[in-house]
């Protein structure tokens, strides 16, 4: 087994990356996939949606990022994330949790040499390989040196889009980043698919933007066939710490997710 590593990114804010991460995450390992979820954002988001207080938590990524860099071997880093870091989300999938403590990471990682800064969370994540089928990065909104880190560390990236006003301003600019760092950091990365959430049924905004969206791109980027409807109810589910499949299996939400998860699994 080779891990398929996928970073969940858009530089927006707010246009469903946590809850995409989290409800693709758990999908997979509903079709008997083993998942590693990564919390890579300062707000640690993903990490209080999974129900964990991540300002508590005095072990995280960024720890992990730390002892990396002081030269900690990966037989030791990984003994370090067993005991200390990784933790279980009783739905089936292990995550590496963060909080707002990685924001000081940034200028460490700048004041260290490329060959190094861009790669640490891809040498950590390495180490994981052979032991999970699926690892997904839930990137922070920015473009910066974290997330740069989990495109170098990615074998793809699937970019979710809100379908809202401006919702494809900056677009352009992280399709460009993606393509730079395929250019020159990692030759692998590739847009697996652009996913539109948020859409709400017959409404001018929902059709625009996705009209634009595969006017503009769909004959270079695979554009979901399934969206993310608006509802609710994935607002419900991070307050739970659950997925959208045990807070509401019946949800139009649950079945997109489930359509993108067939997708992802089917994607070469
Ligand atoms: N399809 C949806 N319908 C309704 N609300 C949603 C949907 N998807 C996400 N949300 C809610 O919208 C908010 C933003 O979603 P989320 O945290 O997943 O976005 P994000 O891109 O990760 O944000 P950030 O850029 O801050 O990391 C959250 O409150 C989430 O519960
Ligand atoms: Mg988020």
């Amino acid at each position: 087994m080779s891990a398929k590593k996928i970073a969940i990114a858009n530089q927006k804010g707010g246009v469903g990356k946590t809850t995409t991460a989290i409800n693709v995450g758990i999908g997979l390992a509903r079709e008997g996939k083993k998942v590693l979820l990564v919390d890579f954002d300062t707000q640690g988001s993903m990490t209080k949606a999974l129900g964990i207080k991540a300002d508590a938590l005095r072990h995280t990524i960024c720890t992990v990022m730390d002892k990396a860099l002081e030269g900690d071997s990966p037989e030791q880093l990984k003994c370090y994330m067993e005991e200390f870091v990784k933790l279980h989300q009783e739905e089936g999938v292990d995550f590496i949790p963060s909080n707002s403590i990685l924001a000081g990471m940034e200028n460490t990682l700048l004041d260290e040499r490329p060959e190094v800064r861009n790669y640490i969370l891809k040498g950590i994540l390495d180490i994981y390989l052979e032991e999970y089928d699926f690892i997904l990065i839930d990137c922070q909104p920015s473009l910066g040196i974290l997330t740069l880190n989990a495109f170098c560390a990615s074998d793809r990236a699937i970019v979710p889009v809100q379908a809202q006003f401006l919702a494809l301003e900056g677009f352009e600019e992280l399709i460009k980043t993606v393509r730079r760092v395929r250019k020159k950091l990692n030759p692998t990365i590739d847009i697996e698919g652009v996913l539109l959430t948020m859409t709400q049924k017959n409404t001018n905004m929902t059709r625009q933007i996705s009209e634009s969206l595969r006017d503009k791109y769909g004959r270079v980027l695979n554009i979901y066939q399934a969206s993310i409807p608006y509802t609710v109810r994935l607002g419900e589910c991070a307050q739970k710490g659950r997925s959208i499949y045990s807070h509401d299996r019946k949800s139009p939400a649950a079945d997109a997710y489930m359509d993108i998860v067939r997708e992802v699994m089917a994607y070469e």
